[in-house]
């Protein structure tokens, strides 16, 4: 299966080191990668675990006419208040009757049910797995393990930079300090603001409220505070009572429609909202028929959202049964 991939850094480089290494088992082959500033490579006898750009391809539509591949990877970074230009390289790969694997919430949550239709109109699919919680199943899980459930709402700790964050003001030392471990991690969105200031949770907070509720918001919708009031001093004051704070995500369904909302909110230390640390996320999924049912991850790093790509490029081998 030939892959042209948009967007080739931390997740980009951590999935062509996962398909090298999968070789032997799986038939993905990157045939062509675009970025923003290093160019364009095709293949042609180029390694695509150490791609050399040459110059850049003049459009995202003459990058895939000539890449010539079956699916296309959007790994570019969140734009949260557009989710563009990722929904125009999703819709320019949709044009070619290519399936489409996604990293970047950006599509989900700003116009998922759009997309949807298009990749079903051109007969082809669209996956999503890494936008929330790294390779932790969540959509995965709803469509194939949960089937005639309803959800009717959800409850996450979705953020590893505010965690991480939050958590270096509890040992004293300033958010700076905290963004700064984040973004060693290789965790952090390219402009900090967007996880300090909630729109990483936002955005992921509309990508799960319209797959999983057919919610049609964007994260404008979604009502948003971030951690930035926070302090070394307000988490010492915390401490001292047992108890903590995390940037929730909540969404509840009720009779007169989705209520969807992020904040920074003060929990017990043994809840178990905060019973995950550093990058690990959880997320509960309330439900009518299965009450609540919850998935974590301990710890991810780039490598688990390479894999959480790489689980729905698998899933695309038999994607013709499963649309
Ligand atoms: N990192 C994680 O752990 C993680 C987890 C879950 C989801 N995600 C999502 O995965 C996506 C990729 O994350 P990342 O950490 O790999 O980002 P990153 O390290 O910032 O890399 C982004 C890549 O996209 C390229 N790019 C930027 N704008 C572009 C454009 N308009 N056209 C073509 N290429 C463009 C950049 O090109 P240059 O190299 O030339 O600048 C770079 O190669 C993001 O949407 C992020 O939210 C990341």
């Amino acid at each position: 299966m030939r892959l042209a991939v948009i967007g080739f850094g931390n997740v980009g480089r951590a999935l062509a080191s996962l398909i090298e290494r999968q070789r032997p088992s799986f038939p993905f082959r990157i045939v062509a990668i675009h970025t923003a500033r290093h160019g364009t490579a095709y293949r042609d006898d180029n390694s695509f675990t150490d791609p050399v750009f040459g110059p850049p391809a003049a459009s995202v539509d003459e990058f895939l006419d000539l890449a010539d591949a079956e699916v296309m990877v959007e790994l570019t970074p969140l734009n949260p208040a557009t989710g563009e230009p990722a929904i125009s390289h999703v819709r320019a790969a949709f044009a070619r009757r290519m399936h489409v694997v996604t990293a970047n919430k950006g599509p989900i949550a700003h116009a998922y049910a759009l997309l949807r239709d298009e990749a079903r109109g051109a007969g082809v699919c669209f996956r999503f797995e890494s936008t929330v919680m790294d390779g932790a199943p969540v959509f995965n899980l709803v469509r194939h393990t949960l089937p005639g459930v309803r959800v009717l709402g959800f409850t996450g700790v979705l953020n590893s930079t505010t965690k991480i964050a939050i958590e270096a003001m509890r040992d004293g030392k300033s958010m700076q300090e905290g963004i700064e471990e984040a973004r060693r991690l290789g965790i952090t969105e390219a402009d900090a603001s967007f996880d300090i200031d909630g729109w990483d949770s936002a955005a992921k907070t509309a990508a799960l409220a319209n797959v999983l509720m057919d919610a049609m918001v964007t994260p404008q919708q979604v009502d948003t505070k971030g951690i930035g009031r926070l302090t070394p001093e307000r988490m010492a004051e915390l401490a001292a009572r047992r108890k903590t704070a995390c940037l929730v995500s909540r969404a509840r369904r009720t009779g007169d429609g989705i209520h969807l909302r992020v904040r920074a909110e003060v929990v017990e230390e043994t809840d178990i909202l905060a019973s995950v640390r550093g990058t690990s996320n959880l997320l509960l999924l309330h439900t009518d028929l299965m009450g609540t049912i919850g998935t974590v991850s301990i710890s991810p790093s780039v490598a688990q959202t390479a894999y959480g790509v790489f689980s729905d490029l698998v899933g695309l081998l038999d994607c013709g049964s499963s649309m």
